[in-house]
């Protein structure tokens, strides 16, 4: 069984992960998208919530498993048997970054990184940009699938309620 993991932390999941999720089940028998903490950002869902948020937009995969894991990567992949780590690059921004990621994972767990280069509508997209654009009043229907545009917009009036 040749087995891949998308890792990321999907706050929220857009038209560019699902994009990734997308290609990789095709290439794979079996994918897990792994939602982990990154200790740099600050959430705006809990992990519950983005599993539910690709639960619901990766049904269609049938080869596609969602999973939240409170630990390192190659903890993850270690316990599930998993060797390949597929990431991917939007542009040269992303490189140093993703660079140290995949010598610290295969240095300290021997899992390999593969890069799929971004879909080019997706290389300006990121969950920061959406979070940031959708909390202004900007539309990002066209970013992310509607059930996730629907849940920004609940949670971001529900946090200005709150600060009123
Ligand atoms: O979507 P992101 O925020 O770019 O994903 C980064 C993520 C969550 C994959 C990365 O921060 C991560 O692997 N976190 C789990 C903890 C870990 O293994 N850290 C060491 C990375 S070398």
């Amino acid at each position: 069984m040749r087995r891949a993991v998308c890792p990321g932390s999907f706050d929220p999941v857009t038209n560019g992960h699902l994009d990734i999720i997308g290609r990789t089940s095709a290439l794979y028998d079996e994918v897990a998208v792994a939602v982990l903490i990154n200790s740099s950002k600050d959430g705006l869902f809990s992990l519950d919530e983005r599993v539910e948020m690709l639960r619901e937009t990766t049904a269609e995969f049938p080869n596609v498993v969602v999973e939240s894991f409170q630990g390192l990567l190659v903890d993850f992949c270690r316990e599930r048997e998993i060797a390949v780590v597929i990431k991917s690059l939007r542009s040269v921004s992303d490189f140093d970054y993703e660079l140290q990621m995949a010598q610290m994972n295969h240095g300290q767990g021997g899992v390999e990184t593969l890069f799929l280069a971004t879909n080019p509508l997706y290389s300006f997209l990121s969950s920061s940009l959406v979070k940031e654009f959708a909390k202004y009043g900007g539309d990002v229907s066209a970013l992310v699938p509607e059930s996730v545009s629907r849940r920004l917009v609940e949670r971001l009036a529900h946090e200005r309620n709150e600060h009123d």
